[in-house]
């Protein structure tokens, strides 16, 4: 898996873990906690003259609780997650029989993710459900079309994806996955993005932990550009959705629970409504 945006995957399972999110221990491994420490190291050593720029793992864990809320909330049956690496919310959502929970990512992701799912009975069961499901593929070029069932409301994650992914990547899986949803009342699609202008210079965690993963990953770190999340709104009804805003870890319902609100934020999510 050298060379691969699995590595981030490996440091972000390791925050839900640490962080004590449902289900994440199922995914815990020496390889992710070598991985978690390595990169803590260095972006310490990246900030030590940056002390007060915005902290990488509670920004992580705003996002992931944005995503955990946005399940909790959504009316409709079916949760699309693009990019799930070894994020517990499908093995944690699933145990309500009623969703159909569907997880995307690249195919040695997954087979990691199911033998590390394998090495425990809790693992087992939650893998053994019919109502999860693990689907290889590389979503720059995917059809989507047949991954979930037809008419049905569904709520699209991409947690962690976009920022790896160059404007034309991205705007090529929103036209697919608008054209995915629509129709479907109650649709929606979620992602985090931190426009790179929004990102506070050098010592960004963002920003560092791309520089820091560019090394793991054989140089494929953070894909930046110049758009505001104005143009990222923009580009997103330009793909076919309707009413896209950006939603900052602030400005979330108190309901949600948002955690480390009293920090600098470097978070942002993007909403998107299907169109009818
Ligand atoms: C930072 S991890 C995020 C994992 C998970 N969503 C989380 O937040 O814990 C990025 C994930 O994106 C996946 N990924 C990156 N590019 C992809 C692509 N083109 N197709 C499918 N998955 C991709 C990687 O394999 C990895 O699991």
């Amino acid at each position: 898996m050298k060379g691969s945006l699995f590595t981030t995957a490996l440091y972000t399972g390791q925050v839900w873990v640490r962080a004590g999110v449902p289900c994440a221990g199922l995914f815990d491994c020496s390889e992710a906690r070598m991985v978690h420490g390595a990169s803590t190291f260095l972006m310490a050593a990246g900030q030590m003259f940056k002390s007060d720029g915005p902290q990488l793992e509670p920004a992580l864990l705003q996002r992931h609780r944005m995503f955990d809320a946005l399940v909790e909330e959504f009316e409709g049956k079916v949760v699309l997650e693009l990019a799930a690496g070894l994020s517990p919310r499908g093995s944690r959502f699933s145990s309500n029989e009623a969703l159909h929970y569907v997880e995307v990512d690249l195919a040695p992701v997954l087979s990691v993710k199911r033998a590390l799912m394998a090495r425990t009975v809790e693992g087992q069961e939650v893998a053994l459900r019919e109502n999860l499901e693990f689907v290889a593929g590389d979503l720059r070029s995917m059809d989507l079309a047949q991954l979930v069932p037809a008419k049905e409301p569904v709520l699209v994650i991409g947690e962690g994806l976009f920022m790896y992914l160059t404007a034309a990547e991205q705007r090529s899986l929103w036209q697919r996955i608008a054209a995915l949803v629509a129709g479907r009342a109650g649709s929606r699609l979620a992602f985090d993005l931190v426009p790179a202008c929004e990102q506070a210079k050098g010592g960004a965690a963002g920003h560092l932990l791309g520089k820091v993963m560019g090394a793991f990953t054989g140089g494929r770190g953070f894909a930046l550009d110049d758009r505001t999340r104005e143009d990222l709104c923009d580009d997103l009804q330009q793909c076919g959705f309707v009413s896209p805003r950006a939603l900052a870890p602030r400005d979330a319902p108190e309901s949600w629970r948002v955690p480390h609100l009293d920090l600098p934020p470097e978070q942002l999510l993007f909403l998107a409504e299907a169109d009818l």
